[in-house]
């Protein structure tokens, strides 16, 4: 079982479409039941929220229904989790210090590591952005997710 947490700032846009995508992603080669996969924010603002009406929108024009209700990432979660993918470099900053030992760096990365199409450092947050900035954050987590599991599946 692999055990995989998305991570962005507020847990309604980017995270909990990036657990969707994966999701779909691993159901559709059959290989769910493989994957524990969730998402957390650093911040606190939306907990126990449904993800973004506008994100929602997008994600379902593609087939992804985000379900997920907002919740922060706590320091218990560096220990439960394999990979811990963060969105930008803020969340990787504050996921990071989280991290008071060190000792589970190797498991925290940027998300845009794993793409192969698109060439972004970050997935931009959408929140006060018009669509465009949804699409793209699905465009980059699509790519994302792909690489993501190519590169569990090698290992
Ligand atoms: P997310 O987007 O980090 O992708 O969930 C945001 C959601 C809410 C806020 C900022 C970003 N906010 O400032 O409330």
């Amino acid at each position: 079982m692999y055990k995989i947490l998305f991570v962005c700032l507020g847990n309604i846009c980017r995270s909990p479409s990036a657990e969707g995508v994966f999701k779909h992603l691993v159901e559709k080669n059959n290989i769910a039941n493989k994957f524990f996969v969730d998402s957390a924010g650093t911040a606190a603002y939306h907990t126990g929220e449904n993800a973004d009406h506008r994100m929602r929108k997008h994600a379902l024009n593609r087939g992804i229904d985000l379900t997920s209700r907002a919740r922060q990432i706590q320091k218990a979660d560096l220990e439960e989790f394999d990979f811990i993918l963060c969105m930008d470099r803020s969340n990787l900053n504050n996921v990071k210090a989280l991290d008071l030992s060190n000792q589970y760096s190797k498991k925290i990365k940027l998300m845009t590591d794993y793409a192969k199409e698109l060439s972004y450092n970050e997935v931009p947050d959408p929140y006060y952005g018009g669509s465009q900035g949804f699409e793209l954050v699905l465009d980059i987590l699509e790519d994302a997710c792909n690489g993501l599991l190519e590169e569990i599946l090698r290992a």
